[in-house]
C-alpha cells in the first residue's frame, strides 16, 4: 500500500496548469488527459517563457545563465552506497538484527503499546501518514490510527520524518559527514542516530506514556530487556556483554537504521553518469529547482543544508499552542527531499497534504504571502526575499524532478516476532 498523492494532485495541478496553457495556446491542443503531450507542451511553454523572461530574473539574483547539467548536479551529488558509522559503533550484522528487533518491539514503551515502527513503518516509507503522530495510548494503523478512550496524551508536536537515509544526515555536496554529529529532528535538538534513538523512549507522547517519569524511562525499558533471556543472548552476541545499558540500545537501533538507505534514485543514477536516467522534463525541473532558489537550502546529496530556516509554515490546529520551533524563531530544519512519494503529508506541522500544495505554498511565499499569522515578514529567513522566486509555470517540472528523487528499493522486512512476544510494531489493530 503506497500512498498515492499523485492521483489527486495531478488532477488539481492539471486543472491549474491547464488554465495557464489555455491562456497561451489554442484550446484545441490542450488535452489534459493526454499526459505525455500535455507535459511536452508544458515544457515547451516553460522553455519559451524562460527564454523570454528568465535571463533578467536570474541575473538579478546574481546567478549566471546557462547552467550546465554538470554544474547543476554538482550542487547535489549522488548518495554514497553505504552509510558510515561512528568509530565507537561499527555496523555488524548482529547489531543490525538486534536493532531491527528493538525497532519493532513495543517493550521499549511505557504501556507496551508503541514501537519505533508504529510511527516509522516500512509501509509508509518509514515515516507516517498522519499530520502529527499518535504514540502512547493509541491504536490502529496508518490513517486509521486513533487515541484510546479515555485519553489525555497529546499528539506528537511535529510530523514524523522518514528514517530512510537519516544515516546520511549532515552530508554535504562533497560527500563528507560525521555520523557521530549527524543532525537530527526538525529543530536539530539531537546529534547522531545513537543519541536520537533514546529520545522517543523518554518522550511522554511518543513512547513513555504514564507508567514512569522521564528520568526513569530508559532504566525501566532496559530493565525489561534484561528480564528477557533472548535479549540477553542477542546483546551478548552483538556487543560481547550481557550488561544491557541504554548505550547499547541506542547503538543497535542506530546500526539497524544505517542499513535503511535508498541511494539509487534516478537522480543518483544520472549523477553517477547515466545520462538517460532523467527525462527532459525532469532535467528542466532540476534547472527550474535551482533557478527558483530551492537549492539555496535544499542542496547536497540529501537535498538539505541541515540548517534552520523560518518559512512561516502554518501551525497544526490539533496542538494546544503555536509551535515556534527553535528559539521561538519559527525556524525549522530543511528536510530531505528524497522519497517524498512515501512521506506525505509535508512540513513540520504536516499541514501540506501533497507536493502540489507545497509548491503552491512556495509560490505564495515568493509573492510575500505568509501562511502563519505568528510570523512577520521580518522573521522570515533572509534567503526567501533574496533568492526564492517560484513561478507558477515551473511547478510541474519541479514536481517531475522531485519524483526522480524517489528510490523504493529499501529494506522493508518486518521481523516475524519480537523477543517480548508483544505485537510486532505495537498496537496497530
Ligand atoms: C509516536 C510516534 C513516534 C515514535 C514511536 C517514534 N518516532 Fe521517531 N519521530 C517521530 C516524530 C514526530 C519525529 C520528528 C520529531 C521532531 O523533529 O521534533 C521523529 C523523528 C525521528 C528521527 C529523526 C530523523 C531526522 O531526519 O531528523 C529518527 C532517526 C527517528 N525518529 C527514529 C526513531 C526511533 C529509533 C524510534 C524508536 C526508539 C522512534 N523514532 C519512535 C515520531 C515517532
Ligand atoms: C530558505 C530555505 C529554503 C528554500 C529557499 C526552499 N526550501 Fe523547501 N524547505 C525548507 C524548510 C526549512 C522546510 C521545512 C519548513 C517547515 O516545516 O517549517 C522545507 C520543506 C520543503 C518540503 C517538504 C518536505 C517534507 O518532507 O516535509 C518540500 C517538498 C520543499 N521544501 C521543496 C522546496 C522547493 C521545491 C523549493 C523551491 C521552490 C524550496 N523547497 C525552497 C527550506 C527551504
Amino acid at each position: 500500500m503506497v500512498k498515492s498523492f499523485r492521483t489527486d494532485e495531478n488532477h488539481r495541478s492539471n486543472a491549474r496548469a491547464g488554465l495557464f496553457l489555455r491562456l497561451s495556446l489554442p484550446p484545441t491542443v490542450v488535452n489534459t488527459r493526454n499526459r505525455p503531450l500535455f507535459f511536452a507542451l508544458l515544457s515547451f511553454v516553460a522553455a519559451v517563457a524562460w527564454r523570454c523572461g528568465g535571463s533578467e530574473e536570474t541575473s538579478s539574483k546574481g546567478e549566471p545563465d546557462g547552467f550546465s547539467d554538470e554544474k547543476l548536479v554538482a550542487l547535489f551529488g549522488a548518495l554514497p552506497q553505504t552509510a558510515n558509522a561512528p568509530a565507537d559503533n561499527p555496523t555488524t550484522p548482529e547489531k543490525v538484527e538486534l536493532g531491527r528487533l528493538l525497532f519493532y518491539d513495543p517493550i521499549l514503551s511505557g504501556q507496551k503499546d508503541v514501537a519505533c515502527a508504529t510511527c516509522h513503518h516500512p509501509e509508509f516509507g518509514y515515516a507516517e501518514s498522519l499530520e502529527i503522530s499518535i504514540g502512547a495510548n493509541g491504536h490502529g494503523f496508518g490513517s486509521n490510527r486513533v487515541f484510546a478512550d479515555p485519553n489525555d496524551v497529546p499528539f506528537t508536536k511535529r510530523n514524523a520524518h522518514t528514517v530512510v537515509n537519516a544515516a546520511f544526515n549532515g552530508i554535504t555536496a562533497d560527500g563528507t559527514y560525521d555520523p557521530a554529529k549527524a543532525p537530527m529532528f526538525w529543530d536539530l535538538r539531537s546529534e547522531s542516530l545513537e543519541k536520537q534513538a533514546l529520545e522517543p523512549i523518554k518522550s511522554f507522547e511518543e513512547m513513555r506514556g504514564h507508567p514512569y517519569q522521564t528520568e526513569a524511562a530508559l532504566d525501566s525499558a532496559v530493565a525489561r530487556l534484561r528480564a528477557i533471556a533472548e535479549y540477553r543472548q542477542q546483546f551478548k552476541t552483538a556487543f560481547g556483554t550481557e550488561t544491557i545499558t541504554p548505550v547499547e540500545v541506542g547503538k543497535a537501533l542506530a546500526a539497524f537504521q544505517r542499513t535503511l538507505i535508498a541511494p539509487n534514485s534516478r537522480f543518483d543514477q544520472y549523477a553517477r553518469g547515466d545520462k538517460s536516467a532523467l527525462s527532459e522534463l525532469e532535467k528542466e525541473g532540476m534547472l527550474a529547482f535551482v533557478k527558483s532558489g530551492c537549492a539555496e537550502c535544499h542542496r547536497g546529496p540529501m537535498f538539505s543544508d541541515f540548517k534552520l530556516h523560518a518559512l512561516g509554515v502554518a501551525d497544526n490546529e490539533k496542538l494546544a499552542e503555536s509551535d515556534a520551533g527553535k528559539d521561538g524563531r519559527y525556524a525549522f530544519r530543511t528536510p530531505t527531499l528524497r522519497n517524498l512519494r512515501h512521506t506525505a503529508p509535508y512540513m513540520h506541522s504536516g499541514k501540506l497534504p501533497g507536493l502540489q500544495q507545497v509548491l503552491e505554498f512556495y509560490e505564495d511565499l515568493s509573492g510575500n504571502q505568509i501562511a502563519n499569522p505568528h510570523v512577520t515578514p521580518a522573521m522570515l529567513d533572509p534567503l526567501v526575499a533574496k533568492k526564492l522566486r517560484l513561478e507558477f509555470r515551473d511547478i510541474q517540472a519541479i514536481i517531475a524532478f522531485l519524483d526522480a528523487l524517489n528510490d523504493d528499493d529499501f529494506d522493508k522486512r518486518l521481523p516475524e516476532r519480537v523477543p517480548s512476544g508483544l505485537p510486532v510494531g505495537g498496537n496497530l489493530q
